[in-house]
């Protein structure tokens, strides 16, 4: 029970005093989430592109059944203007119709902006904000698309992604923040404090969503949504933190994992749900089952012989909303479980409860939805510029060989510009952007920049030649041009990377980059010129065998609206580069090991297995300078339980640039109860320094980050030796062991 001094106690109240007013049918509707062509005319999966709503529909729905959650949009992405005339007229009608005038709450995608509004800024995708590791740009992620998606009269944004994944096989690793468990909290609170702002009922604000709880980000094969084996203390101590932080920092909602982990699908999941999410990390919120899922508990996990059965164990589990999302079966199920006695009338009270606060603490009932005229910044070019901004710190140069970056005459350098993703926005903004898959440039916003046209912008048209030369797969097209554009240019800039997709889509079976994409190295090699490659892909696809052929490489991830603009400033010198990956890059697709790596390394001392040997390791990028790091010092070299050590290490800038340098700290349990992480990220600050300048980085290592889960799932800090590394590069870090002694 909640006590009057908690602030949102009177939004309980409120929601009391309203669930004792509702029929079962009312309550079971509240629990429902369609999608938005489940009101409009023609076919669900309609292509048409108009969303012209139907007032039978409505009527059936939002009336009839009551329905309280809609989300989405149909193919196309709507204007703000549109959307208002959308949103309007839903809660109006429901307003006008229903008996007790429930708003409906609106959810949508706005996974790297509000990128289902035509026109809106687009961001870089998560993966990309977290290769900042700066979590001021994951701040203003969350910030800026709240704005835009309220003034498209949506509250409620279904990000951020705060699954760590430990299998760059999957096609959705870059919707989250990578593979490290402190990155993903860090970051993960910074963009709930963007979006949710001072409070989620300001017309600036919005209420997040997390997804998708938990485990959904390492399947064991690498395909979406396919089981996952991750023992508990390991969820513990990897996946469950940063969603505990995001509640902490106020997260009312949470989407469930479409998968299974350790044989239990995530939408039955009674401990996990009701017990951990709810009463161990105290969400007083409610969670939502994710697309089509009931149906899924019956046609993929087979643990439910029909729609009815999974619907009573999804409920009775702790799911509060079901997105169903193409009718009102749900709801129907409900009634129907709760008349004959299957789930208790309290289970559902709970639910609903739960679904009014969120809707009250929203400020729905004052005001469901805003005039557009009244965002003035949408799509501003300040949101663009922050955009942008993101987008260069994100980029992480892999390699640079006799610093053949920065291309700095541009007025006389001539280049030669190639591949798949080089003249192609879909390709800098990645799925998730105007539609599902990202993949249709009939959306493509008018004024940005593709790669190609932002390098004919900085170099001048006449010094930028260029051929598409490949497809994503198939054959190499017209190689004698291709070869006579390259000879006659200094420099080859290659882009490679993934066609955006996203879900089942972007399912593979290897992770090597297609043959053709580095038939296009080799061959372009021949010419004897520099090659830069720009990879643009959500995940790390293998590239050994080109990777000698190029001299300077980088990723850029799916880095938005301004990514052209962005790389084009990074390859000139105006920007020099600060990225650092946030996975682990691999050199085979058989060998996929994290940063983590429990002992696999050792492997490669004893027996030659190259346990672990990345193309690139985590934390790994290279910067135009160079940085020096000295004075590493300790206050202590043993510390007690409950105790911490201060440090402080100095950083030079030592090369020619003016640059950005990520400090990271890792700490490494030496001798363990179980094999420890070969070594753990406790901390990191990104400084900036100008050429000689130095700069003193002083940190504090907690009791706390001592601690591993146990095999009895408690964290525990075990007496022993510890070593603490700190540096830029995770192959050249400076170290210095201490000891933790457990009694005073
Ligand atoms: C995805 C979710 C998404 C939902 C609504 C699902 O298929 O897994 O991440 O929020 O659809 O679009």
């Amino acid at each position: 029970m909640l006590s009057t001094s908690d602030p949102d106690a009177v939004y309980f109240a409120k929601a009391d005093s309203l669930l004792n007013l509702l029929t079962l049918e009312e309550k079971a509707g509240q629990m429902t989430n369609i999608g938005l062509t489940a009101l409009t005319q023609g076919e669900f999966w309609t292509q048409a592109d108009t969303l012209l709503l139907d007032s039978a529909k409505m009527s059936n729905l939002l009336i009839t059944h009551g329905v309280g959650s809609v989300q989405n949009k149909g193919k196309y992405p709507p204007s703000k203007e549109e959307w208002y005339r959308i949103v309007k007229s839903i809660q109006d009608f429901t307003k006008a119709n229903s008996r007790h005038q429930i708003p409906v709450l609106f959810g949508i995608d706005g996974v790297h902006g509000a990128t289902y509004t035509a026109g809106s800024t687009i961001f870089p995708h998560q993966i990309a904000l977290a290769a900042t590791w700066n979590p001021e740009f994951s701040r203003i992620t969350g910030e800026v698309t709240a704005y835009e998606l309220r003034a498209s009269s949506i509250p409620w944004n279904y990000a951020p992604v705060l699954d760590v994944s430990m299998q760059p096989l999957w096609g959705r690793i870059f919707e989250t923040f990578g593979e490290d468990t402190y990155i993903n909290r860090v970051m993960g609170a910074a963009y709930i404090e963007g979006a949710q702002g001072k409070s989620i009922s300001d017309s600036i604000s919005v209420a997040v969503c997390l997804k998708h709880f938990i485990g959904y980000g390492t399947p064991v094969s690498g395909k979406d949504r396919s089981p996952a084996l991750i023992p508990e203390h390991y969820l513990r101590q990897y996946y469950l933190e940063p969603f505990r932080d995001a509640i902490d920092k106020g997260t009312l909602t949470v989407m469930l994992n479409s998968g299974a982990v350790n044989g239990v699908p995530g939408h039955i999941d009674k401990y996990l749900i009701t017990d951990v999410l709810k009463g161990e990390l105290g969400l007083k919120g409610f969670v939502i089952t994710d697309w089509g899922d009931i149906a899924r508990l019956v046609e993929n996990h087979f643990v439910a012989k029909d729609k009815r059965e999974a619907t009573k164990l999804a409920v009775l589990a702790g799911a509060d909303m079901c997105m169903v999302p193409y009718d009102a079966s749900f709801a129907m199920d409900v009634i129907d479980l709760v008349q004959s006695g299957e789930i208790p009338m309290s289970r559902i009270d709970d639910a609903v409860r739960r679904i009014l606060f969120v809707k009250f603490k929203l400020g729905l009932f004052e005001k469901s939805y805003h005039h557009p005229a009244n965002f003035p910044e949408f799509a501003s070019d300040s949101f663009a510029n922050l955009s942008r901004m993101a987008a260069v710190e994100g980029i992480t140069l892999l390699k640079n060989e006799n610093n053949i970056l920065p291309l700095k005459d541009n007025a006389r350098t001539k280049v030669f510009v190639t591949g798949p993703t080089a003249n192609s926005l879909t390709s800098l903004n990645g799925p998730w952007s105007r539609t599902f898959k990202g993949d249709d440039p009939t959306y493509d916003d008018k004024g940005k920049k593709t790669f190609l046209q932002a390098m004919q912008a900085k170099y001048g048209n006449g010094n930028v030649l260029y051929e598409q030369g490949t497809d994503f797969t198939g054959d190499i097209i017209d190689k004698t041009s291709i070869l006579s554009k390259a000879s006659n240019s200094e420099v080859v800039f290659i882009c490679l990377g993934e066609q955006p997709t996203t879900e089942k889509f972007s399912d593979i079976h290897s992770l090597d980059l297609p043959p053709n994409q580095q038939e296009l190295v080799k061959l372009l090699h021949t010419t004897g010129k520099p090659i830069v490659l720009v990879l643009l892909q959500g995940r790390p696809r293998v590239i050994r065998e080109i990777e000698p052929l190029a001299d300077a490489i980088l990723m850029a991830y799916w880095p938005g609206h301004e990514g052209g603009e962005a790389l084009a400033q990074l390859i000139s010198g105006e920007e020099s580069p600060s990225g650092k990956l946030p996975y682990t890059y691999p050199r085979y697709t058989n060998t996929l090991h994290t940063y983590q790596h429990k002992g696999s390394d050792k492997l490669d001392d004893n027996f030659g297995m190259n346990g672990f040997n990345p193309q690139w390791q985590f934390g790994y990028g290279l910067s135009y300078t160079s940085f020096g790091y000295s004075n590493f010092t300790l206050s202590t070299d043993t510390i007690n339980t409950n105790y911490s050590i201060k440090g402080e290490v100095t950083v030079t800038n030592t090369g020619k640039y003016a640059g950005k340098e990520v400090v990271q700290l890792y700490i490494r349990d030496v001798v363990a109860s179980i094999t420890p992480d070969d070594r753990k990220l406790v901390g990191f600050e990104k400084i900036s320094l100008n050429p000689g300048q130095s700069a003193k980085v002083s940190f504090t290592v907690s009791f706390n980050d001592l601690k591993f889960v146990g095999l009895n799932n408690k964290w525990i800090a075990e007496e022993g030796d510890f070593e603490l590394l700190i540096g830029g590069n995770p192959s050249d870090m400076v170290k210095k062991s201490f000891y933790y002694k457990t009694s005073k």
